[in-house]
């Protein structure tokens, strides 16, 4: 070996063995909760390239159609878009209303190999991607073969973060995404982040939900609760939903961290509701606004750029005047 050989597998060494690897990195009980997301990679890296055939026949299905839809209905081997199976897909709102899309946001995928996959949204919204995500041998089913076990995105894991300018909101690992329960392995997106009134992974988009609330008699009903619903309800589950996942097997993990904001009276199994995380005396240093805060460590991310936020701003005003139900 020449030295200038031996001196770069010395340090690319040095390099490997220094960094946590995917495994303790995100994928444990605290990296599920959060973790920072991936950085020095080039955003939107493993954006899908169309098909010559897409490209020449407009009228065929395409990048920006079926916005908010659960892809992988049609995109999965069996489905009608057989001839493009992608490996994930989905569209961005600003709001979870999904009125409007959210262009250029970028979604970060770390799977359990440790390799990061990196898609922006375009002018739809939409994003979608044929890069691999490693499978992870926790998750197979023993009854199958190692090679069907590899093909099924059941077995897929990977951690996610949506990021808008800087902010970042990270998903709490869920395991088994993926069609499970199907013949055919399918992945996307509006499997999951499509309830009832809303579409989409939304929460990452950092817009207020408010555009305007007066400057006193804040309410709860009309001003507190739809900031709640549209950006924190999603994790903040009543316990009696059941928010939590078991990964590895055996390791209970809640992902809405025992606390209910899904209403003013928390659920009488959960630990804690909106009641316990204001500070009458201090409402700048009440949890529900400081939790959130952007630069924080929480679970959920961060939901306010600042304290000039107009839900930041209604929430304390809401504090100041007694936090009441009101
Ligand atoms: C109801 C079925 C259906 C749904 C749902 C659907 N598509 Fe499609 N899509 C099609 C069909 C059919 C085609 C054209 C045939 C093909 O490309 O396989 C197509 C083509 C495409 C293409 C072009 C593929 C190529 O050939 O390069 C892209 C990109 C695409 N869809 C993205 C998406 C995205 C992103 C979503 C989810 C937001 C989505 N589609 C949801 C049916 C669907
Ligand atoms: C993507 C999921 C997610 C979203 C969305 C989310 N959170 Fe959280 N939150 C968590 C998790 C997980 C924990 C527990 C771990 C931690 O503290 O980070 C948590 C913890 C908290 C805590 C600390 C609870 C305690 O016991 O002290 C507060 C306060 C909180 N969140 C407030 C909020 C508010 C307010 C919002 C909306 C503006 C929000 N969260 C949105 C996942 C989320």
């Amino acid at each position: 070996m020449r030295l200038s050989t031996k001196l770069t597998f010395l340090i690319s060494s040095i390099l490997f063995f220094g960094q946590l690897s995917a495994t303790d990195r995100v994928f444990t009980p605290k990296g599920m909760q959060w973790a920072e997301a991936p950085s020095g990679h080039v955003a939107g890296k493993d954006n899908g390239e169309l098909s010559d055939e897409a490209e020449a026949d407009e009228t065929a299905g395409n990048e920006f159609h079926m916005t908010g839809e659960d892809c992988g209905i049609c995109h999965s081997e069996t489905g009608k878009a057989h001839e493009s199976v992608f490996t994930m897909a989905g569209t961005l709102y600003k709001d979870r209303a999904a009125r409007e899309p959210l262009v250029g946001a970028e979604i970060i995928l770390e799977d359990v190999q440790g390799n990061v996959i990196s898609m922006t949204t375009n002018d739809s919204g939409n994003f979608f991607t044929y890069s691999k995500i490693a499978s992870d041998p926790q998750a197979w089913n023993p009854d199958k073969s190692e090679a069907e076990n590899r093909a099924s995105s059941s077995t897929w894991r990977y951690k996610a973060w949506v990021k808008n300018d800087d902010l970042i909101t990270a998903m709490m690992t869920i395991p088994g995404v993926g069609g499970s329960s199907s013949t055919t392995s399918r992945m996307s997106c509006g499997m999951h982040h499509a309830p009832l009134n809303s579409r989409g992974a939304l929460l990452a988009s950092g817009f207020s939900t408010l555009s305007s609330y007066p400057e006193t008699g804040v309410s709860f009903k009309k001003h507190v609760m739809p900031v709640l619903k549209n950006r924190c309800k999603s994790c903040h589950l009543p316990e009696k939903a059941r928010p939590w996942v078991e990964y590895p097997k055996g390791t209970k993990y809640a992902y809405g961290g025992g606390l209910d904001l899904s209403a003013f009276e928390k659920d009488e199994n959960s630990e804690k509701g909106i009641q316990d995380i204001v500070n009458l005396n201090n409402p700048d240093a009440s949890l529900v606004l400081a939790t959130p805060m952007y630069g924080s460590q929480h679970g959920g991310g961060a939901s306010w750029r600042s304290t000039d936020d107009a839900d930041y701003k209604a929430i304390r005003q809401w504090i100041a005047e007694g936090a009441k139900n009101n």
